[in-house]
């Protein structure tokens, strides 16, 4: 918490040296999805680091069976509702499919405008050595981002499914290029553990798992998962710390019943 000049307090907002500068301090960091304004309310309120509007949004939120249909106009308008519900937390917007890899001009055009128009503190984008250009373009024009390594949902056609990525040699070799481009932390997605920690300890920048073990500097999950409101595909590698989808299943039934047997409205929500 910080005191504002009309001293009250508030809470400060991450940012980016602060969030990449974690490692040093020994500090695990906190991520988690996000997609409406709700939704970012809640999730800064629990004292998250960082959030991502995720384009894991095609699968969550549209129903889709992958990300591949995302289009940056639905990132940059779920990233504006994200946006009015945080206080805290750093917001890292995702760069959908063919939002970034056609030219580096269009990338920085795009990410600029997840920047500008939508309120993100920065953008996340995936691929290792194949995006090494892309990325220092992106820092080059002062923005800040966030690498993705390892099982890389974009490339779901190209990988034939979601599956556990182990070419420790490639691994390496992207972790390092994203790390020499110039972002700030790096998202390790669906790789051994073992490997994860040792791609952990040779980087300067934070490394951000989601199925990747616990050697990494931080974790994030989709939030769908985390609540267990997303019953289509459970990975192994999710906890889920609630079981929310059926008790909003639960709740609306409730409301159904009491509807059908006119116990609704009672006179305490009625006007006279
Ligand atoms: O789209 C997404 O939610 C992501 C996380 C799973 C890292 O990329």
């Amino acid at each position: 918490m910080v005191n504002s000049a009309a001293g009250v307090a508030r809470i400060r907002t991450m940012t980016v040296p602060e969030f990449a500068s974690a490692k040093q301090r020994g500090q695990r960091l906190v991520m988690v999805t996000a997609y409406d304004y709700t939704q970012a309310r809640l999730v800064d309120e629990a004292g998250v680091d960082g959030v991502l509007v995720g384009d894991s949004l095609g699968m969550v939120v549209q129903g889709m069976p992958d990300v591949l249909s995302v289009t940056l106009e639905e990132v940059l308008y779920h990233t504006r509702c994200v946006a009015r519900g945080l206080k805290h937390a750093l917001l890292v917007a995702d760069m959908p499919f063919l939002s970034y890899q056609v030219s580096t001009e269009q990338a920085v055009l795009n990410a600029g405008r997840l920047i500008k128009e939508g309120g993100a503190h920065a953008v996340k984008l995936e691929g290792g050595v194949r995006s090494r250009n892309v990325i220092a373009a992106l820092v080059r024009a002062d923005i800040p981002v966030m690498g993705h390594i390892g099982l890389t949902p974009q490339s779901v056609r190209r990988l034939g499914g979601f599956r556990v990525q182990r070419s420790k040699d490639q691994l390496f070799e992207d972790a390092q290029a994203v790390a020499e481009a110039g972002a700030f932390a790096i998202v390790i997605e669906c790789v051994p553990a073992e490997i994860a920690a040792a791609i952990t300890a040779s980087l300067p920048i934070p490394t951000i798992g989601i199925g990747a073990g616990a050697g990494c500097d931080g974790q994030i999950l989709v939030l769908h998962d985390l609540l267990g409101l997303y019953p289509d595909f459970r990975p192994r590698f999710v906890k889920s710390y609630g079981e929310l989808g059926a008790q909003v299943t639960a709740a609306i039934k409730q409301y159904a019943e009491e509807v059908r047997q006119g116990l609704f409205p009672s006179p305490e929500y009625e006007f006279h």
